[in-house]
């Protein structure tokens, strides 16, 4: 079978196609056939060398997202032809989705959402998942106060979304003026390109997903999440009474599903700003490499 492997860390010139064994899935797992996967600010780090402790062995198969066709369900209760998407925590386990043949555990499984095309709900897992799961460690109520920093990202956009499905008051922070209006239409109140506009707002909650530290916006007794690992851990607020954790994201069929619900009843709108074919996986990382990116990039089997 195919798949995109790299032997070497670098610049998107280290990715190849290669013919890999295909796997076996074993007992609880389910094998699946990849229609179409996304990129991932991991998988541009993981190329290029810049994890660091924790990478998997080379060469090793990249890609964390999936939607596709099971193959073989085994004993797990899907059924051959279901669509389905998944994902992969790549780094824990070195077990890469950018290959024609994925074997899963079936918890890491759940239905794709009817609709929007399996190019699309590629888009979805690990961006939705990191959302969802930031969500529910910050606990926001209906009602509540949330800033989300980044909220026109690939995470900020879903998380915006999801809250408020969940009935918070959000407001946005985000990079330029181009991204304010996308934040409004997704039901942001207060949308800001300057921080500084945030100080002394009190959210109950905030969800950092690039490392911005805008410690300032929590109220006293409030919740802080960051996703943005490598920026290291969120000051210690602990004498305001403020809960704080970088979050990472892990595999959950479960979150899957409801999020695959929240699609299908229109409450969480998909973006995608390009689909390349498998062959064009360089030129794929290339103009991710560029950014300014509205969506994500999707990669078509
Ligand atoms: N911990 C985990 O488990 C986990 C899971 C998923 C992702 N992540 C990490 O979380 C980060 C976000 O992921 P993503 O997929 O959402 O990336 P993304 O789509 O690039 O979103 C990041 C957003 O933050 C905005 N931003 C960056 N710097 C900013 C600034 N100074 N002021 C305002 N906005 C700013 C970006 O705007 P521009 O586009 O204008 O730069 C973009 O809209 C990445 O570092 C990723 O590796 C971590």
């Amino acid at each position: 079978m195919r798949a995109i492997q790299i032997d070497r860390f670098g610049t998107p010139d280290v990715l190849g196609i290669v013919n890999a064994p295909e796997p076996e899935p074993g007992p609880g797992e389910v094998l699946i056939r990849t229609v179409a996967t996304s990129l991932n600010p991991v998988d541009d780090k993981t190329r290029e060398g810049a994890i660091g402790e924790g990478t998997p062995p080379l060469p090793m198969t990249l890609g964390w997202d999936l939607a596709g066709i099971v193959v073989d369900g085994g004993a797990t209760g899907l059924r051959a032809g279901e669509r389905v998407i998944a994902m992969s925590h790549q780094l824990s386990t070195g077990r890469g989705t950018w290959a024609d043949l994925v074997a899963l555990p079936a918890e890491a499984v759940a239905a794709a959402p009817q609709s929007v095309s399996l190019a699309e709900a590629a888009t979805l897992p690990l961006p939705g998942l990191t959302a969802l799961q930031t969500l529910d460690w910050l606990a926001v109520k209906a009602g509540e106060r949330l800033l989300i920093a980044g909220a026109a990202g690939a995470v900020g956009g879903l998380a915006l979304q999801i809250a408020r499905a969940r009935g918070a008051q959000v407001d946005a922070l985000v990079s330029r003026d181009a991204h304010v209006a996308f934040a409004h239409d997704h039901g942001a109140g207060f949308v800001t390109t300057d921080r500084n506009a945030l100080q002394d707002r009190h959210y109950d909650a905030v969800f950092d997903t690039f490392g911005a530290f805008v410690t300032e916006a929590v109220a006293d007794g409030g919740r802080y999440a960051s996703i943005a690992t490598q920026a290291g851990p969120v000051p210690d607020l602990s004498s305001r009474g403020v809960r704080t954790t970088v979050n990472q994201v892990r595999e959950d069929g479960a979150g899957l599903n409801e999020l695959t619900e929240l699609v299908d009843d229109g409450s969480l709108q998909l973006r995608m700003h390009s689909a390349f074919g498998l062959h064009e996986i360089q030129a794929a990382h290339a103009r991710f490499l560029q950014g300014g990116l509205a969506g994500k990039i999707a990669v078509v089997f």
